[in-house]
């Protein structure tokens, strides 16, 4: 259960429909957040502009590019890990080119080229779209860098496309950067400012997934509830904005309806929400639509209002209980699931406490746990000592990720003989005799596969449950592709 996002999904490398006229092979894998794997979707996007398809074959791509995190030590450490790999088959395949991308790229910069020998190109998350340029200076032998963040960049003008698709569920960027600068994070200096996306090319967007046959689509960002369009730019030029563009600025609830009456069939899904930017106009947008899924993914880091304000979280404890309180109140059925931080720095036996109890009031459907990685630069790194022992901080987690099982097993067991309508999304992974799909709440169910196929809307009836999976027969197909 100790779910991390750089470890939800590893390393996959990603793969297009081919371009006939395209002759080079790129191999790209992601590392990451959701935001890195649309991100690559951008960049293999812009290449296939360049003459190249993408590979699942490493040893026989001219390029190489990995997208890589920098939210913990460990995920940096998977990252150098792949570089020896590529080292490897660079032996064989001198020609090869190697690109980081993403947040190590933007942390490490230059250090990057000095460090790994193999590495001929590091962009960051902003400069994608000089990819061709860059390339071009490889192709001349010389080594290429843009780390340049930028305040408005939102690659909104680029259809990103779809890889390793099912042609059923797809990520939709509709911010970049973040804002918050809490303490332990490192994402505001890897992804700069936070701006918002032409709400239009959002939905142009969602239309062009509707025309394709997508079923569900899940609007990113790292802070999704701050988005605020007006014309672009970042959000503090909103104070000096005309009457007018005031007068027509979209914030995300009215992205929210947007989306959702433009597409009334499309589940809508978003992600992350931070606590102290959800309003209460969005949660009722929520209860308004009946496609806005019923998941908050709404993450605390910590039940200690100590912590929480050397985190610099801008919320506290009593204000979280009541933003639960009213989601629960608007949304009865509402999945909520956290991300936890255990052993932050002066964290004591008593903040830890705090955290448990929090999670005891709201028993949070799912969550992402980890100990602190402190990450250098950011503030908490700057002003406060790492000073909690390594073995306190996987002490404390362990007792956070079990009582979030009880939690998890408690929640799933409400299910057992209830109706659940399922989208199905793929095989399972533990019988080819079993289709896997996610609730409306975004809770995993399996069922025999029969005649349903995948993107097919299928009402099971629960019949048993692991502690974070419905297991059940299909009774009836709601919806068929
Ligand atoms: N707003 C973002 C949060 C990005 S980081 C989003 O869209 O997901 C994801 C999670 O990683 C955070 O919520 C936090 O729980 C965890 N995290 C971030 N920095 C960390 C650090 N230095 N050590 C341990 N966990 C960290
Ligand atoms: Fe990081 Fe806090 Fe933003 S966790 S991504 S600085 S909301």
């Amino acid at each position: 259960m100790e779910k991390t996002t750089d470890e939800k999904r590893q390393g996959e490398s990603l793969i297009i429909e081919p371009n006939e006229n395209n002759s080079k092979k790129l191999f790209i894998e992601s590392y990451g957040c959701a935001m890195n794997f649309s991100d690559s979707e951008i960049v293999a996007s812009i290449l296939s502009k360049e003459g190249f398809n993408t590979t699942q074959h490493l040893e026989e791509a001219d390029l190489v590019l990995v997208n890589t995190c920098s939210i913990r030590d460990k995920a940096e450490q998977t990252v150098r890990k792949r570089l020896e790999k590529y080292n490897a088959v660079k032996r064989i395949n001198p020609k090869m080119k190697v690109g980081v991308l993403g947040c190590m790229a933007e942390r490490l910069k230059s250090k990057f080229l000095e460090e790994e020998k193999i590495v001929d190109l590091v962009v960051g998350p902003d400069a994608y779209k000089d990819l061709p340029n860059l390339l071009s200076e490889v192709e001349a032998g010389r080594d290429a860098i843009n780390v340049v963040l930028s305040k408005d960049e939102t690659y909104g003008d680029i259809s990103p496309v779809r890889l390793n698709t099912n042609g059923i569920t797809a990520l939709v960027s509709i911010t970049r950067g973040c804002d918050n600068m809490c303490t332990f994070c490192v994402v505001p200096f890897t992804r700069g400012r936070e701006r918002s996306r032409d709400p239009q090319s959002i939905i142009e967007e969602i239309n062009d997934l509707a025309t394709k046959g997508y079923k569900e689509i899940t609007l990113l960002g790292q802070n999704v509830d701050s988005f605020l369009w007006y014309g672009g730019g970042l959000k503090k030029d909103f104070v000096n904005a005309s009457d007018m563009q005031k007068a027509t600025a979209v914030n995300f609830s009215k992205l929210l309806s947007l989306c959702a009456e433009a597409h009334p069939k499309m589940r809508i899904r978003f992600s992350t929400s931070n606590p102290q930017d959800m309003s209460l106009e969005v949660i009722k947008t929520m209860a308004k639509y009946d496609n806005i899924c019923n998941h908050i993914h709404l993450p605390v880091q910590s039940g200690s209002n100590r912590i929480l304000k050397a985190m610099n979280r801008l919320h506290t404890r009593e204000e979280y209980f009541t933003l639960i309180d009213n989601i629960r109140s608007i949304i009865p059925d509402c999945v909520i699931s956290q991300d936890m931080i255990t052993g932050f720095p002066t964290e004591t036996e008593e903040d830890h406490q705090d955290t448990l109890s929090l999670m005891e009031y709201v028993k949070y459907n799912f969550g992402y746990m980890f100990t602190y990685s402190e990450r250098p630069g950011t503030l908490a790194e700057r002003k406060l000592d790492d000073d909690v022992p390594e073995s306190t901080k996987k002490r404390r987690l362990s007792e956070v990720i079990e009582l979030q099982l009880k939690h998890s097993e408690f929640r799933t067991k409400q299910y057992l003989g209830k109706t659940v309508e399922v989208l199905v999304e793929r095989q399972s992974k533990k019988s080819n005799l079993h289709w896997s799909g996610r609730t409306q709440q975004n809770i995993v169910a399996v069922f025999p596969k029969e005649n349903h196929k995948i993107g097919d809307f299928v009402n099971v009836k629960v019949t048993d449950c692991t502690k974070a999976t419905l297991i059940g027969n299909a009774i009836d197909i709601v919806q068929q592709k």
